[in-house]
């Protein structure tokens, strides 16, 4: 899929449908925010969330006070989402348009976070340029949490294929001078069907030290 299709999918998820009507919702993003804190980053540690959208993780660590934070994504549509629900509360977060296997930013950051973006990433040669973005953009020292489907997870998000993942399969492709400090295992039930076990999507949250 090219970088200008994935866009175009994207930009029309967002276009047409409700922040609420996505199956990866969180009204609250528990998960990631347990595995930030567990990073012990202050809150002036750069902070980049990849594959944002519209969540409402922004939304929580300007709460907390963590005030360099920094939004990608390939939607400018969703990217206006979650700007406009912030207002003023969002006047100090850095917005990016950018597609993550190619972002090169002239700085580095303490902690790259992604939650269901990196599965999307289905080719060998997709996952080798986005470990090279993390390698780029993560300081020494500094801290990576990438949440995917589990390998018994489902095969498909927003209808597009996905590549499911363990810890050990993220490790690999990061590379040796990554350290996996912690791995959980997330049931998210999806926000339309909430009943319904078969609607549940098993993802890992991996956390590692570079
Ligand atoms: C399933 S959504 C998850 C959004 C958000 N992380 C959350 O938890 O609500 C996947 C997001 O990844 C973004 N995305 C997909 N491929 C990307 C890429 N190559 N670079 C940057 N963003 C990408 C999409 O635009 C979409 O917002």
């Amino acid at each position: 899929m090219s970088v200008l299709d994935r866009q175009n999918h994207w930009q029309n998820v967002y276009e047409t449908k409700g922040e609420r009507d996505v199956s990866w919702f969180q009204e609250i993003p528990q998960i990631s925010l347990d595995l930030v804190h567990a990073t012990g980053v202050r809150a002036d540690a750069s902070i980049v969330d990849v594959g944002g959208g519209a969540s409402h993780l922004v939304d929580a660590l300007v709460t907390e006070g963590f005030c360099s934070i920094t939004v990608l994504d390939l939607s400018e549509k969703a990217l206006a989402k979650s700007r406009n629900r912030l207002g003023l509360r969002g006047r100090k977060v850095t917005w990016i348009v950018a597609d993550a296997m190619a972002w090169r930013p002239d700085r580095h950051y303490d902690l790259w976070h992604d939650r269901a973006a990196f599965h999307f990433l289905i080719d060998a040669s997709e996952r080798a340029a986005y470990a090279a973005s993390v390698r780029h953009v993560v300081r020494p020292g500094g801290h990576v949490i990438i949440g995917t489907f589990a390998p018994d997870g489902p095969e498909r998000c927003s209808g597009l294929p996905v590549a499911r993942h363990d810890a050990g399969s993220i490790g690999e492709l990061l590379g040796s001078s990554f350290a996996l400090i912690e791995t959980r295992r997330e049931d998210h039930r999806t926000p339309a069907v909430a009943s319904s076990d078969s609607n549940s999507a098993g993802s890992n949250g991996r956390r590692a030290k570079m």
